[in-house]
């Protein structure tokens, strides 16, 4: 199954984004406001989660070409990307020569324990086959150390919009959505802490009068994406 994933997703290494906006025309949106928003979040999640660590190291697990990388610049102390399609980490490579990209199999990170202050994964769980849920979850939390922070991003099952993008997206074909309350138990069952998410994505703008009410609304499971934080022990 992992190489059917990876094959897919190695023919999307110059089509990617445009395959995206494809999938999300019929909302108006573009993917870089979509890829504004997880930055956003991500900044959010920083200041509540991660303020004690400065310039933090990221490991993003299913980085694909690294498309999200230019908006994380500032954030982060190093950007270490990782995917199972070696045609989507040499375009990620190719266009974000400032950050660390590798190949994996998928199932073992090529990582020490304790190695990153954050490990992000952005809509690539509902790609993984689900019997290795468990397993994904584990290796995230394995490689954050004591007190940092997994975060995984994903669509929301339950918001109309999303579902029909997904619809209309051709790699997600075989995309199995988990929504929150899923999510937060194999976080918790691989032993993170502080389990919590946070929905977004409710305006189809990121001005900043919205993104304050956005942040009021984060718990309200109707956002078309959401954020799921554990705290690694
Ligand atoms: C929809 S793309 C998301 C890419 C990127 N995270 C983003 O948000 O632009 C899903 C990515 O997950 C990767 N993927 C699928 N299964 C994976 C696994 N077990 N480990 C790491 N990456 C995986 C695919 O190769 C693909 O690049």
């Amino acid at each position: 199954m992992a190489d059917i994933v990876q094959t897919e997703f190695d023919a999307y290494r110059d089509s990617y984004v445009d395959t995206v906006e494809q999938s999300i025309s019929f909302s108006g949106l573009s993917h870089g406001f979509f890829q504004q928003s997880k930055a956003l979040m991500i900044r959010d999640l920083l200041a509540m989660r991660l303020a004690d660590r400065p310039e933090p190291s990221l490991l993003d697990v299913g980085c694909g070409v690294g498309a999200l990388h230019p908006l994380l610049s500032g954030l982060f102390g190093s950007i270490h990307g990782v995917d199972i399609s070696g045609q989507s980490i040499e375009r990620a490579k190719q266009d974000n020569p400032g950050n660390l990209y590798d190949a994996y199999d998928g199932k073992r990170l090529p990582f020490a324990d304790n190695s990153f202050d954050m490990a992000l994964s952005i809509c690539v769980m509902h790609h993984v086959p689900v019997e290795q849920w468990t397993g994904f979850m584990a290796e995230l939390a394995r490689v954050v150390s004591p007190g940092g922070m997994v975060c995984l991003v994903e669509h929301n099952p339950a918001n109309p919009g999303t579902r029909i993008s997904v619809a209309r997206c051709p790699f997600d074909a075989d995309a199995v959505l988990l929504g929150p309350r899923k999510m937060r138990g194999y976080m918790r069952r691989a032993g993170l802490a502080e389990v919590a998410t946070r929905n977004f994505v409710f305006f189809p703008t990121n001005r900043p009068a919205f993104r304050a009410l956005e942040r009021r609304l984060h718990w309200l499971p109707l956002g078309a994406q959401y954020a799921a934080i554990g705290r690694a022990r």
